[in-house]
């Protein structure tokens, strides 16, 4: 087992990656933020930031629970001081924004409400994405865990969205011929399965966290998935826009900008954190893949490796798609 634990390990060598954080202790423009990550507490470097230069916001805030990031922990309090703890920052925050921005917010469904109460006050909430996790503590006085939302918003109606650009291929469980028996809306891939690629909903149920064996995990306790940022990245943001992540942690938000062709910045407290993402970076400049996304598709869950190149290979030659 241990052979195929493929989880990012920091070396005594990756400990020079710190010399590439910076630190903001006057207001800096855009340059001196531009592709680098900000280690820093949030309310230290707010004031220093510059303003309306991020084109996509993406945070991923801690939520209401208990929980020990290293060093620090985030103590759980009650609703509306979460909600006042969270305006706090993401208020002052706000000044970053370009007019036609926009914004995700990352959450479960305790923290789902404050959350909601301060954006509906200064942005306009699109939609909530609700996306499923695998894995959930059972509970014999409780609903298991399972779910987890993420808030859609943006600072005004001027805003871009690209729904191509996140296409979801689909088994279709019964495919429907015409009277001709021609199949109007999916093709049958070498696997012998039907397939159809389809717009994406705002119920996700593809998404797996990042565990030992894929390539992307860290020991960062709540680390986002490469190909959820990605759909976020991609629905929202063109090439050479401006993505920006308050709460980095590992840096899954400014990986996954990189190798999708945006600029990013970042900001997170802890050092550790800081270097899994300075990893992650440098790695990003030989690697560019997203596991669960290939040539501009997003796939199922699990989907195999091998079941993925004859899916390729059909959906090269046969460009059959539907909405
Ligand atoms: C939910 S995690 C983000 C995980 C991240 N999306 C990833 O994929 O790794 C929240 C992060 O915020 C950091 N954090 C907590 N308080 C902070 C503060 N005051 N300033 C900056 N970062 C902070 C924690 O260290 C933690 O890494």
């Amino acid at each position: 087992m241990a052979h195929r634990n493929k989880t990012i390990q920091l070396e005594e060598s990756d400990f020079d990656l710190a010399k590439n954080f910076i630190q903001l202790n006057q207001p800096e423009d855009i340059n001196f933020i531009q592709n680098k990550i900000i280690q820093q507490d949030i309310f230290s470097a707010l004031p220093f930031l510059p303003e309306k230069f991020v084109d996509l916001l993406i945070i991923d805030p801690p939520y209401n629970l208990t929980k020990t990031f290293k060093d620090t922990t985030f103590k759980s309090m009650d609703n509306q001081e979460y909600q006042e703890w969270f305006a706090s920052w993401f208020v002052p925050l706000l000044k970053v924004l370009k007019p036609t921005a926009s914004v995700y917010v990352c959450c479960d469904w305790q923290s789902s409400v404050p959350i909601f109460n301060v954006l509906n006050q200064h942005l306009k909430i699109r939609n909530r994405i609700t996306w499923e996790r695998e894995k959930g503590r059972g509970s014999l006085s409780n609903w298991k865990n399972c779910s987890e939302d993420i808030w859609y918003a943006t600072v005004s109606n001027d805003y871009y969205f690209n729904p191509d650009a996140v296409k979801l291929l689909r088994k279709v469980i019964a495919p429907y011929k015409n009277d001709k028996g021609e199949a109007k809306d999916w093709f049958v891939a070498q696997d012998g399965v039907p397939y159809r690629l389809t717009y994406s909903s705002n119920l996700w149920t593809d998404i797996t966290i990042p565990f030992w064996s894929m390539p992307e995990n860290t020991d960062h306790p709540t680390q986002k998935p490469e190909k959820l940022i990605a759909k976020l990245i991609l629905a929202s943001s063109k090439e050479n826009d401006f993505v920006f992540d308050p709460f980095l942690g590992s840096g899954t938000t400014a990986v996954v900008a990189k190798k999708l062709n945006r600029h990013y910045s970042g900001i997170e407290i802890n050092p550790t954190y800081c270097l899994y993402a300075e990893k992650r970076l440098l790695k990003a400049n030989t690697d560019k893949s997203i596991q669960g996304y290939e040539n501009g598709v997003f796939l199922e869950r699990n989907t195999s490796i091998k079941k993925l190149h004859s899916i390729k290979n059909t959906f090269n030659s046969q460009k059959t798609y539907s909405h």
